[in-house]
């Protein structure tokens, strides 16, 4: 590992109040916390701050750093491209090596006709692209009137203005007067919440039966897609229950419309496949990813599309125009296609859906699911979430919501643990190479943090 270098913290924490506007953040709070915690370097699944803290980051980055941090073989692939070609674009009928190598590598791991890649830089600007793709093939196939689109309340797709429309977080449609028009928000398959102590099967069927309730309301004929995340992430884990999928991939095909898989989260062996639609056995038509795709080493993102929609496009003989400057960007694609084989060559896909997974689903359920202040511990291969109850056995929150889990994060990160607070439940997603041990460090630091902050949230109620 490169020597840390010795940085003054105190400094860069008033430059980062002076200067530095961070994502998705109170600037007020920024100020009164006197700025950021700073994090310097990393290791494995261990993230170390300034202050001198070591953090076990069952958070991965933020869904992504699926590898975990410190691989050597991802800086010598980037600095190896840098030095050959750090950048080309693939406009005007050129390209580079690494992203035509990605793109059939992808292809690959999707599978069936997904056939086709298209990259961008980050999740949003893949949410973009489908938004863009899907009503231009819709025109282009003859059928004009096909611009609507159908999410969930909930749902999180990216913060563009396009991206952030299509999610369905109501507190991020307030600023800035989304969503844009031609988007429709249906019920999430979120059984603790909306569905608790009804049968799986029937809230299965309810919850897909609003899409096609919506679809017939709107009209079927001017639907064009319908985009869902195969487990919610940022909307706090929302594992949709068994059946879900099935029937809402038959209610697509019924009425002809796009599916749209979001895989931003779910992708690259987060849930024990290579694809979140694998494991719950649909077949989309279009798919989103990014962050596992790099492990978030560098920025890109890839819209797989199937050989429907590309025939319709080159057919047309028009020009899709649409793209980004860094659109396959060589270093970035050079860093993907190493981290993928990485994560080939450690079996990180396998080990999560029979080790790793199950080693998580069961300490949550040994250890969390019994505790008073715990309506439910749940997983899916390493994407997990704590509800907290102030009711053993019931879904009713304590006062005031979201503090709850907000103050249990803090205690957890302050005993060197980082996981974040969705509304009242606390989740985690950490890296794939994550040990038994510290896969045990995580589930006891929940379990003791939670026995410490009982007084504070029964003072909520
Ligand atoms: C499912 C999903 N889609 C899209 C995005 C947006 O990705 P990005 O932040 O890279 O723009 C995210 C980010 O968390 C996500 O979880």
């Amino acid at each position: 590992m490169v020597t840390v270098r010795n940085y003054d913290i105190p400094a860069l924490r008033k430059l980062d109040v002076a200067h530095h506007l961070p994502a998705q953040s109170s600037y007020g709070l920024q100020v009164e916390l006197g700025g950021s915690r700073i994090i310097t370097h990393a290791k494995g699944s261990t993230i170390h701050d300034g202050d001198g803290h070591a953090i076990l980051d069952a958070m991965a980055g933020l869904w992504c750093v699926n590898v975990g941090y410190g691989r050597p073989e991802l800086v010598e692939v980037a600095a190896r491209q840098m030095t050959e070609l750090p950048f080309y674009n693939t406009f005007f009928r050129t390209a580079t090596v690494p992203p035509i190598e990605l793109a059939a590598k992808v292809a690959g791991l999707l599978g069936g006709n997904l056939q086709h890649v298209f990259f961008n830089n980050s999740g949003s600007e893949s949410n973009d692209t489908v938004f863009r793709l899907v009503r231009t093939y819709w025109a282009l196939k003859g059928e004009p009137k096909r611009t609507i689109f159908i999410s969930r309340h909930n749902a999180y797709h990216g913060s563009t203005v396009a991206s952030a429309s299509l999610g369905g977080m109501d507190f991020m449609h307030v600023q800035g007067g989304l969503p844009i028009p031609g988007i429709e928000h249906v019920m999430q398959p979120y059984p603790f919440g909306d569905g608790f102590g009804e049968d799986p099967a029937a809230f299965a069927t309810r919850a897909a039966q609003a899409i096609e309730d919506r679809i017939l309301a709107v009209g079927p004929e001017n639907v064009a897609a319908f985009i869902g995340e195969p487990v919610q992430g940022a909307g706090g884990v929302i594992i949709p229950p068994p059946g879900y999928w099935q029937r809402v991939e038959a209610i697509c095909r019924k009425y002809g419309i796009l599916l749209v898989s979001d895989e931003v989260i779910c992708g690259f062996g987060r849930l024990g496949e290579w694809f979140g639609f694998q494991h719950f056995g649909i077949r989309p038509d279009i798919v989103s990813m990014a962050k596992g795709l790099s492990s978030g080493y560098l920025p890109i993102s890839a819209t797989g599309v199937s050989s429907d929609i590309v025939e319709v496009l080159r057919a047309s003989g028009e020009e899709f125009v649409h793209g980004y400057t860094y659109s396959g960007h060589p270093v970035s694609a050079a860093v993907a296609l190493r981290n993928i084989q990485i994560i080939e060559d450690e079996h990180l896909v396998e080990r999560t859906r029979e080790d790793s997974g199950p080693y998580l689903a069961s300490a949550l359920a040994d250890r969390l699911s019994p505790h008073p202040l715990v309506g439910e511990a749940r997983s899916l291969g390493l994407i997990g979430a704590v509800e907290i109850v102030a009711e053993p056995g019931t879904n009713r929150r304590f006062g005031r919501g979201g503090q709850a889990a907000a103050i249990v994060r803090d205690a957890c990160i302050a005993r060197g643990l980082m996981v974040r607070a969705v509304r009242d439940s606390i989740v985690m997603s950490p890296p794939l190479v994550i040990t038994p041990a510290e896969i045990d460090q995580l589930v006891d630091t929940i379990a003791v943090t939670l026995d410490t902050c009982a007084d504070q949230l029964a003072a909520l109620r």
